[in-house]
Parts: C-alpha cells; sequence; structure tokens
C-alpha cells in the first residue's frame, strides 16, 4: 500500500465534536443541558439560532419512536435496549416511523460496540482520521444515555482536573474544601448520573492524565482525598473513548488502560456505494442544518469526488488498471462531505443552482495537496493519467487544471 501520510494529518471534519472541555468545568457553553429529562420525547426542542444540535436533540423523535416500541431487557441504567440502540444507529422503521441509518457499514462492528458498553469494560473506538469514530460515539451516547454532552477533549494540553475534579478558586479560598466548592469533570457527572461520558483523542492526552481512567474504570470510584470522600459510578456509568491510528506512538495507550478497554476498529467505507451514501446523506442532512438554498447535492458528482478519493487513497484506479501515488492527506469521507458542501454552497450563491465540477474542482485539490510540494506532483500525475483519460470527465479536468493552475 501506498499510505504516506505523516503521523500528525489529522483533518479537519465537519462534524467537530461540540466544545472541547479542558477544563473540566461542567458546561462551559452555556447550552441548555437535557439531563434533566430521561425520556428523549421530553427533550426540549432545538432553542433558536443553535448551530448545531447534540444528537439526542436532533433525533428526538426517532428515539421516542423507538423507546414507545422497545420491549426488550434494558441493561441498568440505558434508555433503551441494546437491540434498540443498534436499531437506532443502523436505521430501519418502527412502526412506522422512518429510523435513518447513523453508521453505515457492518451491523456487526455497531453489535459489538453495543455489547461492549453493557459490560464492565469500556470501549475504544479506533481508526483513521474520519471514520466515523466521534461521529458514532456521540449517538452511542445519545441512544444509550439520552446524553452526548459529557465530554472530554483529548489534547497534549489536557490536565489531570479534566477527568478528576478542579476547584472553584473563590469559594476554596472562603470555604475551604467542600462539597460546594468542587466542580465535577464531565467523567465525575457522569459517574454520579450513571450515564456514558466520552473521551475524545484519548491517545493525545499525556499518559499520566490518561491513567487518571485506570482508577475509574477499575474501581468504578473516583477518590477525593480532599474532602475524605469519593464518588462510586451508578449504573449506566461507562466511557467511550477514541482514538486516531495515527496518533499512534504520540503518546501509547499504557497496556494497564488498554486492558480495561475493548477496541472496534472502524474502517474506511469497504466499496465506493456506501461511501457514495455517506456522504450524500450527510450532505444533505448539513445543508438543511446550514440552510444552505436548496439545491440537489448532484449524485454524480458525490461519485465523482468519492471516486477520486478513493483511488488516491487506494493508490490504484477503480478499474485496478493504473497505479496511482497517495498523497498525504487523510481523504476520508470527512473530507469528500466537506468538499461536495463547500461546492453545494458555491454553486448555490455563485452558480446556477447545479452542482457543478468546477464548483468541487477547488474543493478536490485543497483536499489533495496537504503538502505544497509533493502532494501537487501527485495531483498533476494523477490529473494527466487518469483524469484526463476519462471522456466524461472532460469538464472536471479542465475546472481542476484552472484551479491547479
Ligand atoms: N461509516 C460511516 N457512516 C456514517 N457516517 C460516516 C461514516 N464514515 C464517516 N462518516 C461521516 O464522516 C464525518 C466525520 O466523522 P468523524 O468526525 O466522526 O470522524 P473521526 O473518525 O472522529 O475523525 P478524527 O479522527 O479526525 O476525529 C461525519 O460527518 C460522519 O457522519
Ligand atoms: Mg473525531
Amino acid at each position: 500500500m501506498t499510505d504516506t501520510t505523516p503521523p500528525d494529518a489529522a483533518t479537519g471534519s465537519p462534524d467537530a465534536p461540540g466544545t472541547p472541555n479542558p477544563t473540566g468545568t461542567p458546561n462551559p457553553t452555556g447550552t441548555p443541558n437535557p439531563t434533566g429529562s430521561p425520556d428523549p420525547a421530553g427533550l426540549p426542542g432545538l432553542p433558536e439560532g443553535v448551530l448545531r444540535a447534540h444528537a439526542e436533540q436532533q433525533y428526538a423523535a426517532e428515539l421516542a419512536a423507538i423507546a414507545a416500541h422497545d420491549d426488550r431487557p434494558r441493561p441498568p441504567g440505558w434508555h433503551l435496549s441494546p437491540w434498540a440502540v443498534t436499531t437506532y444507529l443502523h436505521g430501519g422503521e418502527v412502526d412506522g416511523t422512518p429510523i435513518t441509518p447513523k453508521y453505515v457499514g457492518n451491523r456487526r462492528i455497531v453489535e459489538v460496540a453495543v455489547a461492549t458498553l453493557a459490560t464492565d469494560r469500556a470501549l475504544l473506538l479506533l481508526g483513521v482520521p474520519g471514520t466515523a469514530k466521534t461521529w458514532l460515539s456521540e449517538h452511542l451516547a445519545a441512544a444509550i444515555s439520552g446524553d452526548s454532552t459529557l465530554l472530554v477533549q483529548g489534547t497534549a494540553g489536557t490536565v489531570e482536573e479534566a477527568i478528576r475534579y478542579g476547584w472553584n478558586y473563590a469559594r476554596l479560598l472562603t470555604e475551604g474544601p467542600t462539597d460546594k466548592a468542587l466542580v465535577a469533570s464531565p467523567v465525575m457527572r457522569a459517574m454520579t448520573e450513571g450515564r456514558l461520558v466520552r473521551v475524545e483523542e484519548l491517545t493525545r492526552m499525556p499518559s499520566d492524565v490518561q491513567d487518571a481512567l485506570i482508577t475509574v474504570l477499575s474501581e468504578k470510584t473516583m477518590p477525593i482525598p480532599e474532602l475524605g470522600s469519593q464518588v462510586q459510578a451508578r449504573k449506566g456509568f461507562n466511557v467511550i473513548a477514541t482514538a486516531n491510528d495515527r496518533d499512534r506512538g504520540v503518546n501509547e495507550l499504557s497496556s494497564a488502560l488498554r486492558r480495561r478497554f475493548n477496541t472496534v476498529v472502524l474502517p474506511v467505507p469497504a466499496t465506493a456505494d456506501e461511501e457514495v451514501e455517506i456522504v450524500h446523506r450527510r450532505v444533505t442532512e448539513l445543508g438543511r442544518a446550514l440552510e444552505l438554498p436548496e439545491l440537489p447535492p448532484g449524485l454524480d458528482e458525490i461519485r465523482r469526488v468519492v471516486t477520486v478519493f478513493r483511488e488516491l487513497r487506494e493508490g490504484v484506479t477503480s478499474d485496478g488498471r493504473t497505479r496511482v501515488k497517495s498523497p498525504s492527506a487523510t481523504l476520508s469521507p470527512a473530507e469528500a462531505i466537506s468538499v461536495v458542501t463547500s461546492g453545494i454552497a458555491l454553486a448555490a450563491h455563485f452558480g446556477d443552482g447545479t452542482l457543478r465540477p468546477a464548483d468541487i474542482a477547488a474543493g478536490i485539490t485543497g483536499a489533495v495537496i496537504q503538502d505544497p510540494v509533493s502532494d501537487r506532483v501527485v495531483w498533476q500525475e494523477y490529473l494527466e493519467a487518469v483524469v484526463r483519460e476519462r471522456r466524461d470527465w472532460a469538464d472536471f479536468y479542465r475546472a481542476c487544471r484552472e484551479v491547479s493552475g
């Protein structure tokens, strides 16, 4: 395989997780926290002007319909049975209500992830960038706990307080260490409330911060020596962590921690059709959420973006005839979604209302050429050897040539 991506080629995805919460403050965004209502049907609608709804807000109606017809046993603290959670994620129909697929791919992957969370082991979603790790973890938390907002964002600067707890210093100075002066981390809140907590990019955290999770996962307890007390996790508590394949070696998971996780590897989409479906579905949803002018997403152009990305990723054309070099960029469905969404914005605001090759050419070129020297060579070669030869790709070839200069 000709995969030459450097380890730090993490890419922006159209679905950046909510708000990083490095301080461990419970609700830094001030977004309404739906935790008061255990029943997804009772969640308030999306407040005016909010750019991105949490999964449990956006899919409240689906979750309610599934819950109403879910008579299978639910693990303690769960809002739905494992079967119902899988239906929510994989899609289908419940008593006339269509359930949109959230995760497109092998159903078994979802089943293993859901089953893991019903045990005392935590779940680690591993994969290359843009393979829906964050997306799946948000939807798992929404379906299982009715709340996907308990989140710790792992970065090199994440401190132990983000996993354990911090202090309100004004109170600490006047009252000393008391219950009220303590600021619970999302992990601590998940323990007391019996919910799932998400830990994003686990392997980017310094190792000693990661290790703060060991006691939590093995003893299900978080000691608070300053108060001489501890928090014991309630039923329903568990951890979903995500880690990027490409970050391997940044801060390797300690073996003590690794043993407490079941790892599920999320693959890149198996077939082009699957990938087209993912991109088409997300682009349509995003366009609606961003209130872009109505525009049919243009399946032909989506297929073209997906074809280019798959060929560059795999190092060979879809007919298996021509070998091509792979650029350093990841080129996952996440990048394809960005390219098509920007293309739609271009077409809607500056074009004739139809998504055309010229609208995606700039996006594709930008996504492929991350390294201005080596990637540019790879892209030029691909343009000349593959794109130029395809009869019905002439417009696209011209548009790309214009962008690349
Ligand atoms: N198999 C899939 N099913 C549904 N959506 C997918 C799939 N693969 C990718 N996506 C879409 O790709 C986008 C990016 O996914 P996400 O941000 O979860 O990736 P990630 O694996 O967390 O990446 P990173 O490692 O960069 O954080 C999401 O909009 C998601 O819907
Ligand atoms: Mg992610």
